[in-house]
C-alpha cells in the first residue's frame, strides 16, 4: 500500500501514509478545540432553555427566578433578536427561540447568561414556561394521516410499475422501519462570539459550515455578512451533524454576546445536544416488488416517508438523496418512488454521513434479500442478477447514465476473496448443528453518488501564500472535522510545488480568508477544496518557473520543481534560494485557485438529469453469529473492497473506510433512539444509547482497494470517501436477518432497524 505511485509528480508527499496533520497534537491534547482557545477576559456562559413539551402554546416565560440565582447576568429571549427571529435557513420556517409555541421536546426557548457554565445551566432550568399543551404528532404515519409535511411530497416514475407488477411471476409486499442515529461527535456543540469594534464579530465555532454560520449570525444580529468573522480551526467530529446544527449554538451565543457587549460561549451539555439538535431522519418504507423465477426485479413501487421534525433543515435534500440512492447498485426498470417528507414534533433531523443514501440503499438490500429468501435462492446470485449493465440497463430512475459501473467485477473479487460460497455453505452446516447460536452471511454493494445535488455548492476556494523561507500555507473553504482534509489539502500542494510536506501547513477555516464557501459535507471535500488549492499553487509554482526560465534562458516548462529543488538544464537550486531570489525580484508569492465540478446539471423538480461527477463503489462480506436465547448479535467477520480510486493517502482513506462501516454497524445494531409517548427523547446520554465501542469491532476485518484510479478528472484519479463506506454496513443488517431466517421454516423475517437484542428476539419468535 505504501509504494509510491509514479503518476504523482513528488516520490514524498501525496499518495502515500503520511499520519493525520493533527495526530499527535491530539494524542498529547495539544490541539484546540473552540472550549480550549484561551477565553477573553469577561467571557460569560449560555446555557439554553428546553421545552419540556412536544407542542403546545407558548403563553409565557417566568424568568424571575433564573434571574434571582447567583452568577445570574440575564436571560435572552425571542424579543431580544435585533435582526429577523427566524434563522435564516432555505425553508426560512424556523424560530431562533420558541416565540408563541413549541413545536418539541428540547426546543430551545431562550439562553440564561451567568458568570460560570454551571450557573447559567442550573438556572436554565429554573425558567418557568407556561405552555398549553397541544396534541403532538410523533410518528410518519400520524403525520401523514394529518397531511403534516415541512415539504411536498416528490414522486418520481420510469416505466410502468403498477402493470409490471400486475404481469410478475412473484411478487412481495413489506413494510419497515429504519431508526434515526445521534451523531455523537465527542467534542459536543459549542460556539464562542467575540463582539469586536463598531458592531463586528468574531464567532469561532465547531460547524462544517463557517459560511452559513456567517450569515445566519449576521442576519439574526441584523448586520451584513461582512461584518461577521467566523474560524473554525477543527472539530472534534461532525458527521453531518455540524452542518447547520452547529449554527444555532453561534446565534443562541452571538445574541447574548449583543445584549451584554461581552463575549459569550455556549457549550451544551452531552444531555441538551441529544434533547435539542437533529439527527439522522428515521424512516419506514411500504413496497411492493414484482420479480421473475430467478430473482430478477420486474416493477418496484416505494413509498418512503423521511421524519424531519418540527422544520425542513435539510430534510428536502436528505429525502431527495434516499430517492436518488434507492436503486442502490441495481437497475429498476419500471419503478414508482414516492417520498413524503414528514413533519413531527420531534427535534428537526439533520444530515448524517450519506445524507440520505443509506436510507435509500437500505431499502433495496432488505427487498432483495426478502426476494432471495422468498425464491430460496443465495442473496448473492440476486444482488448480481439486478446490478447495472454495462452495454444497457445502465440508466438510473433519474435518467443519468452510469458510466463508470465497476460492480460486476469488483463484487465478483470479494466474493473470491473472501471466499463467500464455501463460508455460506458451511454457515449452513453449523446452524443445522448448533441449536443456539445461528450464523448469517451477506455480501452487499454501494454505489454513491458524489456531488452535492444542489448543483450550486459545488465549488471551491483556497489561497496558497509561500513565504519568503520557502514554508507555505494553504487556506480552504473547507473544514477538518477528523476525516484528513487538512492533510490531504496540504500533500497535494506539496505535490504541485515539489516540497516535502513538513514544509505546508494548513491553517483554520475563516470566512474572512476563502468566502462563500460551501459546508464540508458530500464527501467532496478533498475533490473541491483539494482542486482548488492544486489550482492556487499550480500559479504559484508557474510563476516561479517563468522567472526562473527568463534568467536562465531556459523554456518554462523545462523548470521541474521536486523534492525541494528546482531543476533546469542549466542547474539545480532549492526552493527556498528560488523562492528568496523571486521575492526580491517583486514576483507574486501567493496565489487563490477556484475549482467547480464539471457536467453536472439536474432539473430539482423531476429529480433528473445528472446530479452526480461520479460514483464510488464498494462491497462488503459480513459474517454475524446471534444468540437465539437473548437475541444479542455479534459481527465476526468483515472483508470489504472498496473503491477510493488512486488513494491520495491510504491510510487515511483506511481510517475513514474502517470508521464509516463501524458506524453504519452502530445505526444498524445498538443505536436505538426512543421516543416516549409524549415525545420525550428517552436516550439521551451514553448510558441509554449504545454506540459501537472497541469491543465491537470485529476480529476479522480485512479492508482492501479497488486497484483503479477514478474515470473522471477528480484531483489525481482519486475518489471521494467519507461517506460511502457508511453503507457496507448494511451486510451487517442482512447478515442477521440471513441468521434469524434460518431459524425458521418460511424463511422470512419481520424486523426494524436497529436490529438490537429485542428485535432479533421479537423476530426469531414472531
Ligand atoms: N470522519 C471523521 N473522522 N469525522 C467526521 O466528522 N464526517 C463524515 C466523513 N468522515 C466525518 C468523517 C461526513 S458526514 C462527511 S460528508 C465527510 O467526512 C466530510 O469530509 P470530506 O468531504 O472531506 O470527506
Ligand atoms: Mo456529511 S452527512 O455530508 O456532512
Amino acid at each position: 500500500m505504501n509504494a509510491p505511485d509514479p503518476l504523482f509528480k513528488s516520490a514524498t508527499a501525496a499518495g502515500l501514509s503520511h499520519p493525520h496533520e493533527s495526530a499527535r497534537a491530539q494524542v498529547a491534547g495539544a490541539a484546540h478545540y473552540v472550549d480550549d482557545i484561551p477565553e477573553i477576559k469577561g467571557t460569560l456562559y449560555a446555557a439554553p432553555i428546553l421545552s419540556p413539551v412536544a407542542h403546545g402554546r407558548l403563553k409565557g416565560v417566568d424568568t424571575r427566578a433564573a434571574l434571582a440565582m447567583p452568577g445570574v447576568r440575564d436571560v435572552i429571549l425571542a424579543r431580544d433578536i435585533p435582526g429577523d427571529p427566524i434563522l435564516a435557513t432555505f425553508s426560512h420556517d424556523e424560530p431562533i427561540f420558541a416565540i408563541d409555541k413549541v413545536e418539541h421536546v428540547g426546543q430551545v426557548v431562550g439562553v440564561v447568561v451567568a458568570e460560570t457554565v454551571m450557573q447559567a445551566r442550573r438556572a436554565a432550568r429554573k425558567v418557568g414556561l407556561d405552555i398549553a399543551e397541544l396534541p403532538a404528532i410523533l410518528s410518519v404515519q400520524q403525520a401523514i394521516a394529518a397531511e403534516s409535511f415541512v415539504l411536498p411530497p416528490v414522486h418520481v416514475k420510469r416505466g410502468d410499475a403498477a402493470g409490471a407488477l400486475a404481469r410478475a411471476p412473484h411478487r412481495l409486499k413489506g413494510r419497515f422501519e429504519v431508526g434515526g442515529q445521534e451523531h455523537f461527535y465527542l467534542e459536543g456543540q459549542v460556539a464562542y462570539a467575540l463582539p469586536l469594534e463598531q458592531n463586528q464579530w468574531w464567532v469561532y465555532s465547531s460547524t462544517q459550515h463557517p459560511g452559513e454560520i456567517q450569515h445566519w449570525v449576521a442576519h439574526a444580529l441584523g448586520l451584513e455578512n461582512h461584518a461577521v468573522r467566523v474560524e473554525c480551526r477543527r472539530m472534534g467530529g461532525g458527521f453531518g451533524g455540524k452542518e447547520t446544527q452547529s449554527g444555532h449554538m453561534a446565534v443562541w451565543s452571538a445574541l447574548a454576546a449583543h445584549k451584554l457587549k461581552r463575549p459569550v460561549k455556549l457549550r451544551m451539555d452531552r444531555d441538551d445536544d441529544f434533547m435539542v439538535t437533529g439527527k439522522r431522519h428515521p424512516f419506514a418504507y411500504e413496497y411492493e416488488a414484482g420479480f421473475d423465477d430467478d430473482g430478477l426485479l420486474c416493477g418496484l413501487s416505494l413509498m418512503l416517508a423521511a421524519n424531519c421534525g418540527f422544520s425542513a433543515d435539510l430534510s428536502g435534500p436528505v429525502a431527495d438523496r434516499a430517492v436518488f440512492h434507492s436503486d442502490n447498485a441495481y437497475f429498476l426498470e419500471d419503478v414508482d418512488i414516492v417520498s413524503y417528507r414528514c413533519k413531527t414534533h420531534t427535534q428537526s433531523h439533520t444530515a448524517f454521513r450519506g445524507f440520505g443514501g443509506p436510507q435509500g440503499v437500505i431499502a433495496i438490500e432488505t427487498i432483495l434479500g426478502d426476494v432471495a429468501r422468498q425464491l430460496g435462492l443465495d442473496p448473492l446470485d440476486v444482488r448480481k442478477r439486478n446490478l447495472y449493465g454495462i452495454e444497457d440497463r445502465n440508466t438510473t430512475h433519474y435518467q443519468m447514465k452510469v458510466e463508470d459501473n465497476i460492480l460486476d467485477p469488483l463484487l465478483s473479487q470479494l466474493e473470491h476473496s473472501s471466499d463467500y460460497r464455501a463460508r455460506r455453505a458451511a454457515i449452513a452446516d453449523w446452524n443445522r448443528a448448533s441449536p443456539v447460536i445461528k450464523r448469517g452471511i451477506a455480501l452487499t454493494p454501494v454505489k454513491f453518488g458524489i456531488s452535492f445535488t444542489a448543483t450550486f455548492f459545488n465549488q471551491a476556494g483556497a489561497l496558497v501564500h509561500v513565504y519568503t523561507d520557502g514554508s507555505v500555507q494553504v487556506n480552504h473553504g473547507g473544514t477538518e472535522m477528523g476525516q484528513g482534509l487538512n492533510t490531504k489539502v496540504a500533500q497535494i500542494v506539496a505535490d504541485e510545488l515539489g516540497v516535502p510536506l513538513d514544509r505546508v501547513l494548513a491553517t483554520a477555516s475563516d470566512t474572512s480568508k476563502v468566502p462563500n464557501a460551501s459546508a464540508t459535507a458530500a464527501s467532496s471535500g478533498t475533490d473541491l477544496n483539494g482542486r482548488a488549492a492544486q489550482f492556487a499553487a499550480r500559479q504559484v509554482r508557474e510563476r516561479l518557473a517563468r522567472f526562473v526560465a527568463d534568467r536562465q534562458g531556459c523554456p518554462p516548462d523545462s523548470v521541474v520543481f521536486a523534492g525541494g529543488q528546482v531543476v533546469t538544464p542549466q542547474g539545480t537550486q532549492s526552493f527556498e534560494q528560488v523562492v528568496d531570489e523571486a521575492y526580491h525580484a517583486r514576483v507574486q508569492l501567493w496565489s487563490d485557485g477556484f475549482y467547480k465540478t464539471p457536467k453536472i446539471h439536474y432539473d430539482k423538480h423531476t429529480l433528473s438529469g445528472r446530479p452526480f461527477y461520479y460514483f464510488a463503489y464498494g462491497a462488503a462480506c459480513t459474517e454475524v453469529a446471534i444468540d437465539t436465547l437473548t437475541g444479542e448479535s455479534r459481527v465476526l467477520k468483515v472483508d470489504i473492497l472498496h473503491d477510493v480510486g488512486r488513494s491520495i493517502n491510504p491510510a487515511i482513506d483506511l481510517g475513514q473506510v474502517e470508521g464509516g462501516f463501524v458506524q453504519g454497524m452502530g445505526w444498524l445494531t445498538t443505536e436505538q433512539l426512543v421516543w416516549n409517548a409524549k415525545g420525550h427523547l428517552s436516550t439521551h446520554a451514553p448510558s441509554t444509547y449504545k454506540i459501537p465501542t472497541t469491543g465491537d469491532i470485529p476480529r476479522h476485518f480485512k479492508v482492501d482497494f479497488w486497484h483503479e484510479p477514478n474515470r473522471e478528472d477528480n484531483v489525481f484519479g482519486s475518489k471521494a470517501v467519507g461517506e460511502p463506506p457508511f453503507m457496507l454496513a448494511i451486510s451487517c443488517w442482512e447478515a442477521i436477518r440471513e441468521a434469524v431466517a434460518s431459524t425458521r421454516p418460511d424463511q422470512a423475517v419481520a424486523m426494524d432497524a436497529p436490529a438490537t437484542a429485542e428485535r432479533v428476539l421479537a423476530a426469531l419468535n414472531a
